[in-house]
């Protein structure tokens, strides 16, 4: 074989590997290349909803959970949507973890102290801290069954 047309066959060879490799990466359904728009906030549930079990999480008043992002919490007995809060897991102010307390009935973050009501007003700003806090998002809840969906916006 002449070394011109080695190469040739070589040239041919290496195009025909090249198309196919490219053809079965790209072909995969679903696949648009382009991010998510809406991306799930995490396991827990799908679009913009975050699920919890309500008997394994928060059977009785005062059981407290956090999932991607959602602190959820008892108030009351019963299971429809007004036994339960539904908020952001971290402060506004400096993203500090909050808590429920619910000997004080209060929302609590655990870095500056800031405090907040179940309807997410702010009672009490950081403590030994500079700048301020807003209200805290109250996500609205539906029940299904044992879960509890909060619709994240
Ligand atoms: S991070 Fe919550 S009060 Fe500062």
């Amino acid at each position: 074989m002449e070394r011109q047309e080695f190469l040739k066959t070589l040239g041919i060879s290496f195009a025909v590997a090249c198309a196919g490799s490219c053809l079965s990466a790209c072909g995969s359904k679903g696949d648009t290349g382009k991010p998510n728009p809406t991306p799930t906030p995490g396991g827990g549930g799908t679009g913009n909803t975050v699920s919890i079990s309500i008997s394994s999480k928060l059977a009785n008043i005062g059981d407290q959970t956090t999932m991607n992002g959602v602190l959820f919490f008892r108030i009351a007995t019963g299971n429809t949507s007004s036994s339960f809060v539904a908020t952001e897991a971290l402060c506004p102010h400096q993203g500090g973890n909050l808590v429920w307390l619910n000997n004080q009935t209060k929302i609590q973050c655990q870095l500056h102290q800031s405090e907040y009501t179940t309807s997410g007003a702010v009672t009490q700003g950081p403590q030994n801290s500079s700048g301020s806090t807003r209200p805290l998002k109250i996500y609205a809840t539906t029940i299904s069954g044992d879960t509890i969906t909060a619709t994240v916006v």
